[in-house]
C-alpha cells in the first residue's frame, strides 16, 4: 500500500515558486503542470487581447491562481470544479496569497462549482469576452489503473473514463462546440496522460480544431494548445 503523501502530512507544496495549501480535498499538484502554466504565460504575453481565463477542474487551484499572479496584467479569472470540497480549498489559497505573500485585497477570482463548462457558460451570459484562454487538467485515468494508485487522493480528481480515460475531455469538447456564444477566440490549453496524444489528436480531427502539442521535461507530449 502507499505511504500516506508527504504532501497532504506537510500541508503544503511549492508550484510556480509559491506555497499552496494542500490537502485531502483535492489532488497533491503535479510538478509537470508548471509547464501548462508557462505554455500560458507565454501565450498570454503574445495574446494582450486576453483578459478573460478560466480554469476547469481546477482542484486546489493553482494553475489559476498561478496565472493571475504572474501574467502581470489585470485579469478576470474564473475557476470551476465539480467538488465543492476542492473550491473550498482553491479559495483558501487564494485568500492566503492574498494575505500572506501579493498584500492585495480588490482583486479576485471567481469559483464556481458544476459539470466542465456548464458553470462557466452560464456565468458568461450575459458578458461574453472577445476572447479566452482555458485551461484544464482534468482526470485522465481509466477506472481499472485507478486502484493501483488512487489511494489517498480524490477519487474525483483522477476519474477520466472506463475505455481510454479521456472521456471527459471528450465532454469536454462536446461541450465547448454546443456553446453558440462562446467567444470569438477561444484558446484552450490542457494536460492529458503520457500516452494519451493520438486519443487526443483523433477527437481534435474529429471536431475540426486547429492543435498543436508540447511535451514535458521528459519530452512526452502530453499537452495541447486548441485554437
Ligand atoms: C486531475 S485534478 C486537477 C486539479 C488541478 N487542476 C491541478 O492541476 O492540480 C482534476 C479536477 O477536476 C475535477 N473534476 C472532476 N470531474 C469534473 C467535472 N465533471 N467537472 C468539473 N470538474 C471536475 C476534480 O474534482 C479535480 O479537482
Amino acid at each position: 500500500m502507499l505511504d500516506y503523501p508527504e504532501e497532504y502530512r506537510d500541508g503544503y507544496v511549492i508550484f510556480m515558486g509559491q506555497r499552496f495549501i494542500t490537502d485531502k480535498r483535492a489532488l497533491i499538484p503535479r510538478l509537470e503542470t508548471e509547464e501548462l502554466v508557462k505554455y500560458c504565460l507565454k501565450l498570454l504575453e503574445k495574446n494582450p487581447h486576453i483578459q478573460t481565463i478560466a480554469d476547469i477542474g481546477t482542484g486546489s487551484g493553482i494553475i489559476p491562481i498561478s496565472l493571475f499572479s504572474k501574467a502581470g496584467r489585470p485579469l478576470t479569472v474564473f475557476a470551476t470544479d465539480m467538488s465543492q470540497e476542492a473550491l473550498d480549498l482553491a479559495k483558501e489559497n487564494l485568500q492566503k496569497m492574498k494575505n500572506d505573500e501579493w498584500r492585495m485585497t480588490n482583486e479576485g477570482i471567481f469559483f464556481l462549482q458544476g459539470d466542465l463548462l456548464q458553470p462557466l457558460i452560464r456565468a458568461l451570459q450575459n458578458f461574453t469576452p472577445e476572447e479566452i484562454l482555458i485551461t484544464a487538467n482534468l482526470p485522465y485515468v481509466r477506472e481499472v489503473e485507478i486502484n493501483l494508485w488512487l489511494i489517498h487522493e480524490p477519487r474525483m480528481a483522477f476519474l477520466g473514463g472506463v475505455q481510454t480515460g479521456f472521456e471527459l475531455y471528450e465532454r469536454f469538447f462536446d461541450q465547448l462546440l454546443a456553446w453558440k456564444e462562446r467567444p470569438k477566440k477561444t484558446h484552450i490549453v490542457i494536460e492529458f496522460w503520457l500516452w494519451q496524444r493520438d486519443i487526443a489528436e483523433t477527437v481534435f480531427q474529429k471536431h475540426g480544431l486547429q492543435y498543436s502539442f508540447f511535451a514535458d521535461l521528459r519530452g512526452i507530449e502530453r499537452f495541447a494548445y486548441i485554437c
